[in-house]
């Protein structure tokens, strides 16, 4: 399975703060977002990922990240040189996807769960054939992608940013597909607001019969950074569960350390070079 992260939004709701640095490179507490979005791709087992990145922000990304082998993966980028939309991220990786199935994580959500591992493994499985995506319940669905279930828990109908939304679940920004996305990006329409939406790839699913919805429990947190107000609150919430659990949340270097993606001589190598940060002295602890 592949894996596209799509981070190519400047984060016009953050000006000025992505006046001069993307919005997807702006710090979540004590890392890059775009940390978040590649560890839980990471977390699912993907190791060839494609980040999809706005025009001119080439060098940022790559002194950033590189081409991901310090962290056992292969990072290539491409770049979306005007917004269509979330499901063009499947015509942009086109070609990167081939004939595979692909994850997709939007570059300013974050999920954090004890069980993420588990759980997004789980994901990647379930789609031999069709999608897999998660309902995550929020007060106030009206800004996402809502789904209505039947009195068995079967998705009934999945509806953008509804003004009367059906039920309290949302989609979050992951996505499991299997190969047929490509074709269904193919084959969509510009909705009202000029986008090939990414509920329309969800709802053509439904309509074959092949989506698959997974409730996430309580104890899931999913966050999403796009505004100045959730940019803050998802820092808030990454210090938190940090404090209190003792353990990092898209600590990259962890995650290859524990899958087996980098040896301890080489995580000791990393850590140094982080050594006068908190990040760094939890590297050494490993
Ligand atoms: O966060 C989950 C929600 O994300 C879902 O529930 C919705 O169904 C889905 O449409 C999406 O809604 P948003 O309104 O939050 O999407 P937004 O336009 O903010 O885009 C999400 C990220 O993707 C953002 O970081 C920018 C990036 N992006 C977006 C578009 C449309 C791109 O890189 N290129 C694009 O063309």
């Amino acid at each position: 399975m592949k894996g596209i992260i799509l981070a190519a939004g400047r984060g016009s709701r953050l000006y000025p703060m992505t006046l001069p640095v993307c919005k997807p490179l702006l710090p979540v507490y004590d890392k890059p977002m775009i940390y978040y979005p590649l560890a839980v791709l990471m977390q699912a087992g993907i190791r060839d990922i494609m980040i999809i990145i706005p025009l001119g922000e080439e060098g940022p990304f790559y002194r950033l990240l590189g081409n991901g082998s310090k962290w056992g993966v292969n990072i290539s980028y491409e770049v979306q040189e005007v917004p269509r939309g979330i499901a063009d991220a499947f015509l942009v990786g086109e070609r990167f996807v081939g004939d595979d199935s692909v994850c997709l994580v939007l570059g300013d959500n974050i999920f954090h769960s004890p069980d993420i591992e588990q759980i997004m493994a789980n994901a990647g499985q379930i789609n031999e054939k069709g999608a897999t995506v998660f309902g995550y319940y929020v007060d106030d669905p009206r800004s996402f992608g809502v789904i209505e279930f039947d009195d068995k828990g079967n998705a009934l109908s999945i509806e953008e940013k509804p003004r009367f939304p059906k039920s309290n679940y949302i989609v979050p920004g992951i996505y499991f597909y299997d190969n047929q996305v490509i074709e269904i990006a193919h084959s969509l329409k510009p909705s009202a607001r000029g986008e090939l939406e990414i509920t329309d790839v969800n709802i053509e699913y439904l309509k074959r019969g092949q989506l698959h919805v997974i409730k996430l429990e309580d104890d899931f947190t999913w966050l999403d950074a796009g505004t100045a107000d959730n940019l803050l609150s998802a820092a808030q919430a990454v210090k938190r569960v940090q404090d209190v659990s003792g353990r990092y949340i898209a600590c990259l270097e962890e995650i290859a350390y524990r899958r087996g993606y980098i040896n301890g001589e080489y995580l000791n190598i990393l850590a140094d070079k982080l050594k006068q940060t908190l990040y760094g002295q939890y590297l050494m602890c490993l």
